[in-house]
């Protein structure tokens, strides 16, 4: 059999993890053989953990794309826009099959991408896009290509739930376990994608264009990260039954779909909440399935470029398979967002004044909107004057807490902003 000859763009963790999955490829189950024919980076001098000197060096990654030398272009570049963007269109313009594992860009320009891909006969796969080396796009995407999903939800950031799971095993702050975690490679130099929870939401965004074909718009995905979560909050909740986490999460409305990624108070018995460490997890529910959960290692440049070479693997035998699934991936079923009916139960944690008649104030101040206490937890207040509280709400509308968010903000007695987290229900 004539072997694959990739092209491939970026150099770096995913990509010499990639070459050296290419050099021990008679230990892999692949159809047939792959060659790599060229390769693209930003500086060529650079010192790199696989030896490139027998491949064809490109300063530009569009030139390699569009070269008539290779039959599958792997972007591992990264980066919603420029190099990579462009390198991609210039390689499915070309007739040549894309293999990338760049969430950011097909979560801004997937849509796009995928009909570019369309037109010109050729797949585009992104399984190392989502959760690494968890297969879960191309199984969402096909395996369960018959189940209509009502909701996809999972953990798609292994720094934020280390750092959730860390802090309430050791003890330690945020700062001292994201220093950790950046230590230990999980997460990066600049962490911000991670924790402001922009990368989940760049996975969560896939993930819900392909589980309810709906026409992928990021724009409309709400996000919030865990710099906001403190170990106080995560002991809190702790005691009062609840694991929190960074959740991502994909609904379907009579509206449209609803995708978000939000901490969320997860009840001990959950099954997101036994998720722990740097793993990443996804739960897909749908009829006639049930509920489906795929737990593994969500980043390293092992776990990636095993997805990336499980899709070269699909491209023996290319099937020009919408990247998205449906033929047509413009359904006319936009994101949305807001759940408009819906209603949850929340934990709130607030710091007040050390006075008499402060938690007064804040109980009368959520009961004026309707929301009532479930359970309420005091801990003594610090040097500073300030006793941290915890409540868990009953269950209220998105109207009733609102309100009592706005109500809040206007009470004297909390010293700061308080979180407010909504609590997951059992599974
Ligand atoms: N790391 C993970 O665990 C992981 C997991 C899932 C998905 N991903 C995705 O995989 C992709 C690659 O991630 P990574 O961690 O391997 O990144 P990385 O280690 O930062 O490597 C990026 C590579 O891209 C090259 N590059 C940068 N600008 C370029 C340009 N203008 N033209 C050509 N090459 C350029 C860099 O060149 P130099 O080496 O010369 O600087 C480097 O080799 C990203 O989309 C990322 O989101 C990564």
């Amino acid at each position: 059999m004539k072997p694959l000859r990739l092209g491939i763009a970026g150099l770096g963790h995913v990509g010499c993890g990639l070459i050296e999955l290419v050099e021990k490829q008679d230990k892999l189950r692949l159809p047939g053989p792959v060659e790599v024919t060229g390769v693209s980076a930003r500086s060529r001098g650079r010192n790199r953990n696989a030896d490139i000197s027998s491949y064809r060096w490109f300063d530009d990654a569009a030139t390699l794309a569009g070269d008539d030398d290779i039959d599958v272009f792997v972007e591992l570049v990264g980066g919603s826009d420029g190099p990579a963007k462009f390198a991609v269109e210039t390689a499915l313009k070309a007739g040549k099959p894309v293999v990338t594992a760049n969430k950011a860009l097909i979560a801004l320009h997937g849509a796009a991408l995928a009909d570019l891909a369309s037109e010109n006969n050729v797949d585009l796969l992104f399984e190392a896009a989502v959760a690494g080396g968890v297969p879960v796009v191309r199984a969402l995407r096909d395996s369960l290509s018959a189940v209509e999903v009502s909701r996809v939800s999972g953990i798609l950031n292994g720094t934020c739930n280390f750092l959730t799971t860390e802090m309430l095993k050791t003890g330690r702050s945020y700062e001292e376990v994201l220093a950790e975690a950046q230590k230990l490679g999980y997460a990066e130099a600049d962490p911000t994608l991670d924790v402001s929870g922009m990368d989940a939401a760049h996975k969560a965004a896939i993930l819900s264009a392909i589980a309810f074909s709906a026409d992928l718009d990021f724009s409309k995905v709400a996000v919030e990260g865990v710099e906001g979560v403190e170990l106080l909050d995560l002991t809190f909740a702790d005691r009062l039954g609840y694991r929190i986490k960074l959740i991502a999460e994909g609904v379907l409305t009579e509206d449209g779909v609803v995708c978000r990624v939000a901490p969320k108070a997860l009840p001990h018995e959950h099954p997101l909440a036994r998720v722990n460490g740097s793993l990443n997890t996804v739960r897909v529910e749908g009829e006639p399935l049930g509920a489906v959960v795929l737990t593994g290692p969500g980043a390293g440049a092992g776990p990636t470029a095993s997805a990336v070479m499980g899709d070269i693997a699909k491209l023996f035998t290319p099937s020009a398979r919408p990247a998205f699934g449906r033929a047509d991936h413009h359904s006319g079923r936009p994101f949305t967002t807001e759940i408009n009916d819906e209603r949850s139960a929340y934990f709130l944690r607030v710091r007040l004044e050390d006075r008499s008649g402060a938690l007064a104030e804040l109980t009368e101040a959520l009961a004026a909107e309707g929301v009532s206490v479930d359970k309420l937890m005091q801990d003594s207040a610090d040097e500073n004057g300030a006793a941290p509280i915890a409540i868990v709400t009953h269950v209220c509308s998105n109207a009733e807490i609102n309100a009592a968010r706005k109500r809040l903000s206007g009470l004297s007695s909390p010293i700061d902003a308080p979180l407010l987290i909504r609590i997951e229900a059992a599974a």
